[in-house]
């Protein structure tokens, strides 16, 4: 049985007061429910973060990590330094973070594995671009980026593996893709998971979409068979409206 994941990512919003006067309020609003929820926060806040909901069932992850345990890798983050912030999860491989900072499927494979290793779960993001999927080929890159994000992790290590569906041309543009389209790309995610993993693992897999999730559009998605959880940018940054997501 999979359990309903729903995780906010913040990407680079809200200094450390502001993350504190987030949990005062998400906790107030917060009263317990089926789903499992998130928080993904800058390096910063994470701290403060696992503190304030220490006395709840909210986790806390972070956006990105760097492979090598340690290094000459100015401005990077290691899997120790996370480890000791007591977060869950982390992001890994987010779209902006491929267009942006050069991530490919070779580091979030390393990235990936090193996390499995680990007590901290990856949140392993993919999707196609508008033009990949104007181009017929959104199924196409979606099984590349599977299967380079995960070559070579063992299918005993893949029980906390999360993988989020966040097609890029419905990330922060209000386009969101229609809950049937992203219930057939995360059903086909799941075949996919099942070549490269097997049934067994394939199956514990939590399978997340991404790409403006709101309160008016979460329960049409979350209600999809093949949808695990939801990976929510903007509307995780206000407690009302990711509470109402999570309460979907
Ligand atoms: P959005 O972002 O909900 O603001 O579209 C989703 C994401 O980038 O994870």
């Amino acid at each position: 049985m999979r359990i309903p994941f729903i995780a906010g990512n913040w990407k680079m919003f809200k200094t450390k007061k502001e993350a504190v006067s987030f949990a005062e309020e998400f906790k107030k609003l917060y009263k317990g429910t089926d789903v499992k929820a998130a928080v993904c926060a800058p390096f910063t806040d994470l701290e403060v973060l696992v503190k304030a909901f220490e006395d709840t069932e909210i986790k806390v992850g972070a956006q990105n990590m760097h492979f090598a345990d340690e290094g000459a890798y100015t401005g990077e983050i290691s899997l120790a330094m996370l480890e000791e912030t007591g977060v869950d999860f982390c992001i890994v491989g987010h779209s902006e973070r491929r267009q942006y900072f050069g991530e490919t499927d070779e580091t979030v494979n390393l990235k990936v594995k090193k996390l499995l290793d680990s007590r901290i779960s990856p949140i392993m993001c993919l999707g196609e671009t508008l033009e990949e999927r104007d181009g017929g080929k959104a199924f196409e890159v979606v099984k590349r980026q599977l299967q380079k994000g995960l070559e070579g992790v063992a299918p005993e290590k893949a029980a906390s593996l999360v993988i989020a569906y966040e097609p890029v041309w419905a990330i922060g543009t209000g386009r969101t893709a229609t809950p049937q389209q992203a219930g057939e790309m995360c059903a086909f995610i799941r075949e996919t998971l099942i070549e490269i993993l097997g049934e067994e693992a394939a199956d514990m897999v939590i399978i997340q979409y991404g790409g403006s999730v709101k309160p008016e559009n979460a329960s049409d998605i979350m209600n999809m068979d093949e949808i695990d959880g939801a990976l929510v940018g903007g509307a995780s940054l206000n407690p009302e409206s990711f509470m109402a997501i999570i309460d979907f």
